[in-house]
């Protein structure tokens, strides 16, 4: 098979938003206790935090993570996370149907963010709760002292404040199974009011408005609509979510699921521009995809565990084992936030540890990395600067999902300031290679650095603990450069970095 691109330098879509390659880690399963945190782990710091992970997380690079839920918060109390350890509550979650110890609160994972090198971005609860008690955690968290809330902090040991900026104004409000679930003008209203108190105690917040639970909700796209004619003056970002599944295990179908994420985008940009044009505004909206990854492997299983398990502490829940082909599907996901760098300012994979997550941790044991931790590292490692419009010509297919789905995915980023251009490519043709010519308009003296592949010809091989490298990525001679044109030799069903400079 033959496909042809073309960058151009001039031709740019937006500076990319580096919190795109954010991550979200919530109350849920393993991913808190005996993920990040298990104190008596051999490489626990002195707060319990595993040493092992937050090595991981370092390389990944993280610049921001999404904290407490996800479902999670929405009948979770902040204030039962505070003070001595020894004092605070077991309380139960709703959303999991898990016991909370409650000894990771705000306090630890804000340190655990100092220690991860990445930014919080914290989710106020509008379920159970409302306006007041975020403005209690607003106030723990960010006013110097002098404060009921504040004094507390101080008290707690931490006497600066954390200056969170980005407020999550609940999870998931549109979905019935929701703690607290509302219509989209209850949700609407509560997160315009709690949104004026926020801004109404510092006016430089950034607040993320929930949209819809993914792009199958019956109320998509009016929610959206709906939502932001209530808030759309005092929020800066709309919050989408989106898994992607397997079920049938359908290769093409699978690959071609990327596909209607970016619909979903160009839709809900489209709903946002609609309301900013009915309100006569000169604001802009931009989306926050604060959860996004493949999630079906053991879902179902885990659905009907968790609905009749009586309340376990840390439990198994959602570890999902990722194989090869989810890499690929990552792989096109990154890419379409690469594309969609104009309207998307952040993005979140969903999650981090142990839960649906790039990374595994044994209690007691060893850390490991997932296939899709690669793709992920890849992309936010060498995917921050300009995003390049990319004219792709390539063969293409109709699947169940999607109609007219490129075999040739391409995101092309143009790192200014180090002189590089990174070429995200994934062939997703089943046995055919592929020969790509990409045509680097003003790039004239553009040399090869290198070509990075991930590829296995097991779709379901998978990485685990014993055998940690079965998938990873490798170097590879399938590329070379002559005179401002690249030709690469792409395998089927691989996964390619190709750096230019
Ligand atoms: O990430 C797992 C769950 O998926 C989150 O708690 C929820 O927001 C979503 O439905």
């Amino acid at each position: 098979m033959k496909a042809k691109a073309v960058v151009h330098k001039e031709f740019r879509i937006g500076r990319i938003d580096d919190r795109v390659y954010g991550a979200f880690l919530e109350h849920l399963g393993r991913a808190i206790y005996t993920g990040i945190y298990e104190p008596g782990h051999p490489s626990a710091d002195e707060h319990g935090f595993r040493r092992d992970v937050i090595k991981m997380v370092r390389e990944l690079n993280v610049p921001v993570t999404r904290y407490p839920g996800g479902n999670f918060v929405s009948a979770y109390n902040w204030e039962d996370g505070i003070g001595p350890k020894e004092s605070r509550p077991v309380t139960l979650d709703y959303a999991w149907r898990t016991k909370e110890t409650n000894e990771v609160g705000i306090d630890e994972f804000a340190a655990w963010c100092e220690a991860a090198g990445t930014e919080l971005m914290l989710a106020v609860n509008l379920g159970s709760r409302g306006l007041d008690e975020a403005r209690g955690l607003l106030e723990y968290c960010n006013h110097p002292g002098g404060s009921r809330w504040s004094d507390l902090r101080i008290k707690n040991g931490r006497r600066e404040p954390y200056d969170v900026r980005l407020w999550c104004l609940g999870n998931e409000m549109d979905g019935p199974w929701q703690v607290g679930h509302k219509t989209a003008y209850e949700y609407g209203r509560i997160a315009n009011e709690t949104a004026k108190a926020m801004k109404a105690f510092d006016p430089t917040l950034q607040l993320v408005a929930c949209g819809s639970s993914h792009s199958l909700m019956p109320t998509y796209p009016q929610w959206e609509a709906d939502v932001l004619d209530e808030c759309y003056d005092n929020v800066d970002y709309l919050s989408l979510h989106m898994y992607f599944e397997n079920y049938e295990d359908d290769y093409l179908n699978f690959l071609a699921k990327p596909v209607i994420l970016d619909r979903y985008i160009q839709t809900v940009s489209g709903v946002i521009d609609y309301v900013k044009a009915k309100k006569r505004s000169k604001k802009d909206i931009y989306i926050s995809f604060d959860e996004w990854n493949v999630w079906y492997h053991c879902r179902r299983q885990d659905s009907d565990n968790f609905k009749s398990w009586d309340w376990p502490e840390a439990p198994a829940l959602l570890e999902e084992v990722y194989n090869f082909e989810d890499v690929l599907v990552v792989g096109c996901i990154l890419n379409t936030f690469i594309r969609r760098a104009d309207r998307v300012r952040i993005a979140c994979i969903a999650q981090l540890v142990n839960a649906i997550a790039p990374i595994t941790t044994e209690r007691g044991g060893r850390a490991f990395r997932h296939t899709i931790y690669y793709p992920y590292l890849l992309a936010s490692r060498h995917g921050r600067g300009e995003s390049l419009a990319v004219a792709v010509d390539t063969p293409r297919y109709n699947a169940k999902a999607a109609d007219d789905v490129p075999y040739i995915d391409v995101a092309a980023v143009h790192d200014q300031a180090a002189g590089t251009v990174a070429l995200f490519v994934v062939n997703k043709h089943p046995d055919e290679e592929t020969e790509l010519t990409v045509d680097l308009a003003g790039f004239p003296s553009a040399r090869l650095i290198e070509h990075i592949l991930i590829h296995h010809p097991d779709l379901k091989a998978v990485n685990s603990a014993d055998a940690p490298d079965v998938v990873k990525p490798q170097l590879q001679n399938g590329s070379l450069v002559e005179e401002g044109r690249v030709l690469c030799r792409l395998k089927p069903r691989s996964y390619n970095l190709i750096r230019l400079s």
